[in-house]
């Protein structure tokens, strides 16, 4: 009988015991593992420092990489708008003045279904007519015929 009560004592002290370990480590676990060097294992606030923009979110050159648009003052609105329905391709390939770029989005409205854009009409406008303006490139300009000095080609002569 008495070595079953001392037996039933130990115990007692034992889980009390691991118990107030338990509550010191919660308390002092900190200070610590401070003592100690885990520079080795990298801290959250590392892991979530070297997190970089997802490749297709960078702009390089200027150009957002992912939707290929010029990356500028409007292309949050752009992106937002104009890739709902199509590619940004359809954007990028385009050339076109303010009034051309107004033109497609009133056919888009009135055929493909393109909502009212509202007071974000403007931002867009100006965002494409800067950056998807007619280009002089690949094409050389037309003749001005006033301009031009003819004059004809002796064969006979000489
Ligand atoms: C509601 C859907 C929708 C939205 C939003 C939309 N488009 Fe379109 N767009 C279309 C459809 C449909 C076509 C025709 C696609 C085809 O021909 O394959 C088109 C065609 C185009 C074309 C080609 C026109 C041509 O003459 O070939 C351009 C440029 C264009 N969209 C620009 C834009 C721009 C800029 C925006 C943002 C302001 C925009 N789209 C937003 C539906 C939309």
């Amino acid at each position: 009988m008495k070595n079953n009560i001392s037996l039933l004592l130990t115990s007692v002290y034992l889980v009390f015991g691991i118990c107030l370990l338990a509550f010191c480590y919660v308390l002092f676990g900190n200070v610590v593992s401070g003592w100690f060097d885990f520079s080795s294992v990298p801290s959250k606030t590392a892991i979530q420092r070297t997190k970089t923009t997802p490749k297709s979110e960078q702009v390089v050159d200027g150009i957002h990489l992912e939707t290929g648009l010029v990356y500028a003052e409007g292309f949050d609105i752009v992106r937002g708008t104009c890739t709902a329905c199509h590619s940004a391709k359809l954007v990028t390939q385009n050339r076109a003045s303010r009034e051309g770029w107004k033109q497609m989005l009133t056919w888009m409205q009135a055929t493909q279904g393109l909502w009212e854009l509202g007071e974000q009409e403007p931002i867009i406008l100006d965002y494409l007519a800067t950056h998807y303006a007619p280009e002089a490139i690949g094409r050389r300009a037309n003749i001005d015929m006033k301009e031009v000095e003819w004059y004809i080609l002796n064969l006979e002569e000489e």
